[in-house]
């Protein structure tokens, strides 16, 4: 059984003994603690969906300024892995940790967004009948640290900030397209872009190359490579010359657990990981 969040109001970054506030006073901090250069840290994660465990005991340590992979079998937790960071599910039991203060099972979906963990599902959730600049516009304005309204013009270094990240996803020339009119992968490049223009500090991306052309498939392990260092990415693919092409650490999930670690060929060598595969 999923557990309700045992309190969902629960001020972050506070000691215990003041949590008996109203609730309405939630305060995400701004600065992220770094101190141990570790940005995500799960411990002993467990889910369990009708005594089915999905998670079972997941640890994983993500360092800031990362791009790890994340492999593995259908049905091996990575998407309910996803759930749990960003506070869609709440794990039975263990630790998750943004940061060295910021506990993530007492924080709500969109506390966890704006505390920096941006997510990009695997379906494009675009809007299919406004321009791809005015898709940024509206991921901008929807960015809760910044109080406005919709109808707000925006400011000359929000258009830079849209201009930049349309630069980073190779969508300059098409910034007056309808994003309906765009490729699948030029669909998966603007929600990535809705979400850079948040600034997240951590990006969470499940099978983000599925149903690309090879050449975009190339053109996203760039992208994720040049993000690296300023951000933090975890990327679940099945796509193998993708993960070789990110070219940083891989983590194989098997029936809720961390099977192997490691460089992609010294994980492809493991014994147990083949076995999975393989289906031995
Ligand atoms: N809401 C839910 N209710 C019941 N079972 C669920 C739920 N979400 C996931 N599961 C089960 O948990 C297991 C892990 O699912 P999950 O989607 O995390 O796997 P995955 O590694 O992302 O797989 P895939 O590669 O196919 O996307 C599966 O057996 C799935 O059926
Ligand atoms: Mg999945």
């Amino acid at each position: 059984m999923i557990q309700p969040a045992p309190d969902r109001d629960a001020r972050v970054g506070e000691p215990p003994g003041h949590r008996d506030r109203p609730s309405g006073h939630v305060v995400v901090p701004g600065a992220l603690d770094l101190t141990h250069n570790v940005i995500l840290y799960l411990e002993d994660i467990s889910v369990s969906f009708d005594g089915f465990r999905a998670l079972n005991r997941l640890s994983l340590a993500i360092d800031a300024g990362e791009l790890r992979a994340i492999i593995g079998p259908n049905g091996a937790g990575k998407t309910t892995m996803m759930d749990v960071i960003t506070g869609k599910t709440r794990p039975d039991e263990g630790k998750a940790f943004f940061g060295q203060t910021l506990d993530l099972t007492r924080l709500t979906e969109p506390q966890i967004a704006h505390a920096g963990i941006g997510r990009k599902f695997q379906k494009p959730t675009v809007f299919e009948h406004h321009t791809v600049f005015e898709n940024l516009e509206l991921a901008l304005k929807a960015d809760k640290r910044v109080r406005r309204t919709l109808f707000a013009r925006l400011a000359d270094d929000e258009r830079d900030r849209i201009a930049a990240v349309l630069a980073r996803v190779r969508l300059a020339a098409e910034a007056d397209r309808l994003a309906g009119l765009l490729s699948h992968g030029q669909k998966q490049w603007l929600e990535i872009a809705m979400l850079l223009v948040q600034e997240p500090r951590l990006l969470l991306l499940d099978e983000p190359v599925a149903g690309m052309t090879d050449e975009e498939t190339e053109r996203t392990a760039e992208l994720f490579v040049s993000l690296a260092g300023t951000h933090s990415l975890v990327v679940v693919e099945h796509d193998m010359s993708f993960v070789a092409a990110l070219g940083g650490k891989v983590t194989v999930l098997h029936e809720g657990a961390v099977l192997a670690e490691g460089d992609l060929a010294t994980v492809q060598a493991d014994e147990r990981v083949i076995e999975v595969y393989l289906g031995r």
